[in-house]
């Protein structure tokens, strides 16, 4: 059978994101502990040629149109490069986006475009460098600003810079990070925060909400909404100061997109997951490794295509953050990806 990844809604999922590894040189402390966590072993996680046969399932089988690549952090990935180049040569060929801490990037910039890569989602929390530090525990601001700048000079465009506000940390900082941005022709997008923290210490007061936001931008800036289409985006968007640049709102838990979601989800040990939000996987290492590896051609691709459509087939109607008996996942977002 052939067809695309449908859910019981009638959602069809054409974004697919990989995550490349569950691994990160930040800290951040809405995310990991100082320590880090117990990071996957290298076996269970799936092999370059795997994951190559996948993303080719998806694209050619299964009507995906957008590759991202996202982690942890996808550029510890050290094949990332191949794996662009690869995702380049489908048929049809699918949009490549990154979602990346910028650390290493003014060093990959140029040749992830020159494989294919066509934009990058920089996570840029705060442009106040003593700020940065206590959140991400790392002294790297320098490295991210000078890995935002080698993108945009590669033509990795547009630039998108990701935000979370922390109460307390950097929710002061949030006008200069849009000027800065503005500055530089980024597109800003400010997130609440979910519930995927590896702590599981996420509380509804510890969420800057949207309106919060706003507000706190109104302070300094003339926002109007903009009249798109927003179709299957996460981000509202409005206009800076009459436009034509634009600041966006994340916000997954007061306004929830669920209705809209056009994603599936890889994880970096080869796990389905129609949702952030899932409690169930589907686990397609198991079978590229046993039903669909020893007819290691269209018998098995078959198989695995199935497999990933009947995931899909069950994504839930939306994440139940503002349900009364909502459990975070156990999957933490470091090991689903953004
Ligand atoms: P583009 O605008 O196409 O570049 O992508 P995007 O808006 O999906 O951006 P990105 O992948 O950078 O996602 C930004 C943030 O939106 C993520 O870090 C998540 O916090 C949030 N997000 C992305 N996808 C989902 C989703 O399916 N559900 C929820 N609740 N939040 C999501
Ligand atoms: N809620 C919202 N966004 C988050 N991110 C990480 N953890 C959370 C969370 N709990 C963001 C990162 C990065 C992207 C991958 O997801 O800041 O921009
Ligand atoms: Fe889609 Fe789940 Fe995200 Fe909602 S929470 S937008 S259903 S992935």
């Amino acid at each position: 059978t052939a067809g695309p990844l449908i859910d019981s809604f009638g959602r069809v999922a054409r974004d697919l994101r990989v995550s490349l590894t569950d691994r990160c040189n930040l800290r951040c402390t809405y995310c990991m502990p100082a320590e880090g966590l117990d990071w996957m072993p290298s076996e269970d996680m799936l092999s370059v040629s795997e994951l190559q046969r996948l993303i080719r399932v998806a694209v050619t089988m299964l009507g995906v149109r957008e590759i991202r690549f996202t982690g942890g952090e996808p550029l510890l990935y050290a094949r990332i490069t191949e794996l662009v180049a690869y995702t380049a040569s489908l048929a049809p060929r699918p949009d490549i986006s990154l979602t990346t801490n910028a650390l290493g990037l003014a060093r990959k910039a140029a040749s992830l475009k020159a494989a294919g890569l066509d934009r990058v989602n920089v996570s840029l929390d705060t442009v106040n460098s003593r700020n940065f530090h206590t959140l991400t525990r790392r002294d790297r601001l320098s490295d991210v600003l000078a890995g935002l700048s080698a993108a945009a000079e590669a033509g990795l465009t547009p630039v998108k810079v990701n935000a979370v506000l922390q109460p307390g940390i950097n929710d002061k900082d949030a006008a200069d990070l849009l000027q800065f941005c503005l500055d530089n022709g980024y597109e800003l997008r400010f997130i609440e925060q979910m519930p995927l923290d590896a702590g599981h210490g996420w509380t509804r007061d510890g969420c800057i909400t949207a309106e919060q936001i706003l507000h706190s931008l109104s302070e300094r800036f003339t926002l109007s909404p903009h009249a798109e289409r927003r179709g299957s985006a996460p981000a509202e968007r409005f206009l800076v100061d009459g436009g034509p640049a634009t600041v966006g709102i994340i916000a997954s838990v007061t306004r929830p997109f669920c209705g809209d979601c056009d994603r599936t989800r890889l994880t970096a040990d080869g796990q389905i997951r129609s949702c952030l939000f899932s409690h169930g996987e589907t686990d397609l290492r198991a079978l590229l490794r046993g039903a669909a590896g020893v007819p290691d051609g269209a018998e098995g691709d078959e198989i695995l295509a199935q497999a990933w459509r009947e995931a899909m087939w069950r994504k839930l109607p939306g994440h139940a953050i503002n349900d009364p008996g909502f459990l975070q996942p156990s999957r933490s977002m470091s090991a689903i990806g953004g």
